[in-house]
């Protein structure tokens, strides 16, 4: 396999697209620390035994022209996104450097004239390469990343998982706000969350419940992003109880508390089997499940949520294909097929892939009637 380069330039997704290579089993080179080495090998070293696979991050200025005379046989990558976007994510990356001192992820601290002066170069400098060199060449808007047409461009099969978009600078971005989180399980869905969910951000009144709260992280993404309404309220219910992290449910109180929004959570410290029972039905208007993941959890979780979405609302299970191949007691997946089975008639399927999206019904199929 020839070398195929990242050259979209750092904040743009070549975390992500490092991330892919690696989800699709294919070796990759991506590491700040080592880019004036990774620059040399592009360079000067055709023989280099790594020179298969994925090689990413140049800083910049990302030497496209080059790359293309000196690699007849190689082919490349990009991700754009708007200048703006690009400039504010590449100064809260080098804020995010300086305030942590991570020196090994340092980007050179430039002013925004002369990022824009750069950004324009390699603007000029990917259209160039779309010109001259459209059959070895992928250049996609970051919205539009996705398996598809990498998979497509390098040959190879579609993985049934969802494609890694890692935002690093959104997660750096947190710390800097003062959010203490151990975890990330948040960054890579909230793309998938914005199409999810995203008709409902700014609405009168919204009610959401999440089942699985842990640090807080997801919770404030809804805060900040979906329940942005004065009168907008999420009901976290967790039992803080076991975990990765001992000092979750200090950690969410911190967090929540930075979020500025302490006044629209409601938080319930218990099982999720108990609690459910305590709400009205059709009380909410979208669920994001991801409390205790076996399969007997999850299918009592489905159950009861079925009575507490409105209709029309969103029911949103995490981890749905987690983890692929494994006993079916400890996973989601066929609990939550069973779930769909028996209620086809009171929920539509909205998007079924790494997370299921469900909407129930405005008016339930009449069901055959059974009961004798
Ligand atoms: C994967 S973490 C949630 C992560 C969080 N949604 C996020 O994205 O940052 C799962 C959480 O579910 C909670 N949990 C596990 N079983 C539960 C149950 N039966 N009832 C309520 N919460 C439960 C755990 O305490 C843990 O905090």
């Amino acid at each position: 396999m020839q070398p195929i380069f990242y050259v979209g330039g750092p904040k743009t997704g070549s975390c992500s697209f490092a991330e892919a290579f690696r989800k699709l089993g294919l070796p990759v080179i991506k590491d700040y620390s080592v880019a004036d080495e990774i620059r040399k090998f592009a360079l000067d070293s055709r023989q280099h035994p790594q020179a298969v696979g994925g090689i990413a991050d140049f800083g910049l200025p990302v030497p496209v022209r080059q790359l293309v005379e000196v690699y007849p046989e190689a082919k490349f990558v990009a991700f754009r996104r708007s200048m703006d976007s690009w400039i504010e994510s590449y100064q809260t990356h080098v804020l995010w450097a300086r305030k942590t001192g991570d020196s090994t992820n340092a980007l050179p601290g430039l002013s925004d004239s002369e990022l824009e002066r750069r950004y324009q170069e390699l603007s000029a400098d990917l259209d160039w390469l779309q010109q001259n060199h459209q059959e070895r060449a992928l250049i996609l808007s970051l919205e539009d990343v996705a398996w598809e047409p990498l998979c497509e461009f390098l040959g190879v099969e579609v993985p049934e998982s969802e494609f890694p978009h890692s935002h690093r600078s959104d997660s750096k971005l947190w710390q800097c706000l003062g959010y203490e989180f151990t975890t990330d399980w948040v960054s890579w869905k909230t793309n998938s969350w914005r199409k999810f969910f995203g008709h409902l951000a700014g609405k009168p009144g919204l009610q959401m419940l999440e089942i699985g709260s842990y640090e807080g992280r997801s919770a404030v993404w809804f805060l900040e992003n979906i329940l942005t309404d004065e009168g907008a309220k999420l009901t976290c219910v967790d039992q803080w109880k076991f975990g990765v992290c001992r000092d979750a449910e200090i950690l969410f109180d911190k967090n929540v508390a930075v979020s500025g929004f302490s006044t629209k959570v409601r938080k319930v410290k218990s099982n999720s089997r108990r609690a459910l029972g305590w709400f009205p039905d059709n009380s909410f208007d979208a669920i994001y499940i991801d409390g205790n993941h076996s399969g007997y959890a999850v299918l009592t979780d489905a159950l009861l949520c079925m009575h507490l979405v409105k209709p029309g609302g969103l029911l949103v299970f995490d981890d749905y294909r987690w983890p692929e191949q494994s006993y079916a007691y400890y996973t989601p997946g066929p609990a939550l097929d069973a779930f769909l089975s028996l209620c086809d008639w009171r929920v539509e399927v909205i998007h079924k892939d790494y997370q299921l999206v469900l909407r129930r019904r405005d008016q339930d199929i009449p069901a055959r009637d059974v009961s004798y």
